[in-house]
């Protein structure tokens, strides 16, 4: 890929207490891509999405989204930028529809627009037969289902997906990864996709980063870091064998 990340960080660093929950981070995405974004918890990867969105700012480094600085254009940026956060909340006692509806309008879209956009949102996840029970009623793959109709409604350029499949079953899982790569197809979506799940991530993702304690320890594509790091064997390393060759590193 020649072309220009559609998301640069170049040193990029955040300290919080003293000590640097991102450091000097230098990380490129490209346009369409879906980028996966590993690591064990507390590697500063949240942290990193917030500082992208604008909604933290940087103790140092840079970062560019689309061009657009988020500290100095924070409006702009979130206006591109659709984020499921790692643990969303939902107003419960709504039905998924009017959650959606209640998005629609904080996006401040007309009415006619925000029907639109909620039905095909959700007809994008399969949950329009679901869409006017109340969430509490719904699975929890239901409810990732739901924020992910959430960042549809903005039809964002760039969607990041802070844990997508936490809390949810292999077959969930699957199913959660699949639709993610589809709607990135369908929508010339830009992904940041944030899992723990490698065996799912290793099918949807062609490049992906890791981060450990605050430092990016590499980032590719998935061939190529089994290829400088694991040597060129006579069969596919896996993308968990490589994350543990850089883990048992650090
Ligand atoms: N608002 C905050 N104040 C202080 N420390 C924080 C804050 N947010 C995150 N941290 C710390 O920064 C580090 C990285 O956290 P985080 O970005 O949430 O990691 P990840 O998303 O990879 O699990 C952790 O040590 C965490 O405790
Ligand atoms: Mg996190």
């Amino acid at each position: 890929m020649a072309q220009k990340p559609i998301i640069e960080a170049k040193q990029l660093t955040k300290v919080y207490n003293g000590r640097p929950a991102v450091d000097r981070l230098d990380l490129a995405v490209y346009e369409g891509e879906i980028f996966g974004f590993l690591g064990p918890n507390g590697a500063g990867k949240t942290t990193t999405l917030l500082m992208m969105l604008g909604l933290t700012e940087p103790t140092g480094g840079s970062v560019r989204v689309m061009g657009l600085d988020p500290a100095r254009h924070p409006l702009e940026v979130k206006a591109r930028i659709g984020y499921l956060q790692e643990n969303m909340g939902f107003y419960r006692d709504l039905t998924g529809r009017q959650s959606l509806a209640y998005i629609a309008e904080l996006n401040g879209l007309d009415r006619q627009t925000a029907e639109e956009r909620i039905r095909e949102a959700l007809e994008a996840v399969a949950m329009t037969a679901a869409a006017d029970r109340k969430i509490v009623t719904y699975s929890r793959g239901m409810r990732q289902r739901l924020g992910i109709a959430e960042v549809l409604i903005k039809k964002p350029k760039i969607a990041f997906l802070d844990e997508p499949t936490l809390g949810l079953d292999p077959e969930a899982t699957n199913r959660m990864m699949e639709l993610i790569r589809d709607l990135c197809r369908r929508h010339n979506m830009t992904v940041v996709l944030s899992s723990h799940f490698l065996h799912q991530i290793q099918k949807i993702c062609r490049r992906v980063g890791i981060m450990i304690d605050g430092r990016l320890v590499a980032q590719g594509p998935i061939e190529q870091l089994a290829r400088e790091r694991l040597g060129v064997g006579d069969r596919t390393y896996s993308l968990e064998e490589i994350y543990m060759h850089y883990f048992q590193e650090h």
